[in-house]
């Protein structure tokens, strides 16, 4: 099996072809979506969300980005694996930054990071890129910048602050990104930006000529995620079969209808006769 690399992304850009990424915080997920043949698995900060019951990425650890990047990498033998750096782990000294970036990768066995932002950290992105480390870029609606940005809105939509989206974009992939990721963008800008970079560009709310696309795991699958936004396709109702599954296995328990004869253990009879004396 052909592992997928940075270089084999690019080659699917030149190529026309389409990338599919989806986030995946533990073993059993991260597997399944190897196994499908997702070609780029996210340990987002959207775990924070999604999986540890946050109100926002705000509060991820690289401590917790460590303990999922682990379970996932465990579980994938195809996919590139890309984790997010949280936030304030990339924006004091550069130590600290790397510090972070090397417990990501060399203790987690992530093959990329992740980093939000734009011009402002296109200098960071280079430092690392010059130490080895492929780095994915992060523009648009940037989560880690919530309460900055007042609220999880489109961005980009006047000339001003379309302008600056592609400004950062250039930024990043000179400063050598290997892919940057456009949040929730008008689809005719990142039409745009996606002709104007030779790196792939990876949309989540951001239409259908980016290079490539990424959702949330939980979202995709409807697996009782507390966002909807308008850019989320379900691809399956899998909430309403844990809860309907959860429900019999609680009338069940109740009922004692289970466990029957055969969800349990025998023993020989004398055993159990002097057993009780
Ligand atoms: O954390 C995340 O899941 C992300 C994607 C939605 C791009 O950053
Ligand atoms: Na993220």
């Amino acid at each position: 099996m052909k592992q997928v690399t940075t270089a084999t992304l690019k080659q699917m850009k030149q190529e026309n072809g389409k990338i599919a990424m989806v986030t995946a915080y533990d073993f059993p997920t991260a597997k399944l979506a190897d196994e499908a043949g997702i070609d780029v698995i996210l340990v987002g900060d959207s775990l924070g969300m999604v999986v540890l019951g946050y109100d926002s990425t705000v509060h991820v650890t690289v401590q917790d980005m460590l303990h999922h990047t682990k379970a996932v990498t465990r579980g994938v033998e195809r996919a590139f694996v890309v984790t997010d750096m949280p936030f304030l782990s990339y924006h004091g000294s550069f130590d600290r930054t790397l510090d972070a970036a090397s417990r990501l990768m060399q203790e987690g066995g992530a093959h990329a990071l992740k980093l939000e932002g734009g011009q402002e950290i296109a200098h960071t992105v280079e430092r690392l890129v010059l130490a080895g480390i492929p780095v994915m870029g992060h523009i648009g609606l940037t989560p880690q910048a919530v309460h900055q940005l007042g609220g999880y809105k489109v961005q980009g939509k006047d000339v001003a602050s379309a302008q600056k989206l592609i400004e950062d974009a250039k930024a990043l992939e000179q400063a050598g990104a290997f892919s940057i990721v456009l949040e929730c963008i008008p689809a005719p800008l990142a039409k745009l930006i996606s002709e104007q970079l030779t790196i792939p560009t990876i949309g989540i709310g951001a239409g259908v000529e980016c290079d490539g696309q990424v959702l949330v795991f939980h979202d995709l699958v409807q697996y009782k995620s507390s966002l909807n936004p308008k850019f989320v396709k379900a691809y399956s109702e899998i909430g309403s079969f844990i809860s309907e599954a959860l429900g019999n296995y609680i009338k069940e328990v109740k009922t004692k209808d289970f466990p029957t004869e055969e969800y349990s253990f025998s023993i020989n009879e004398e055993v159990i006769e002097q057993l009780y004396g």
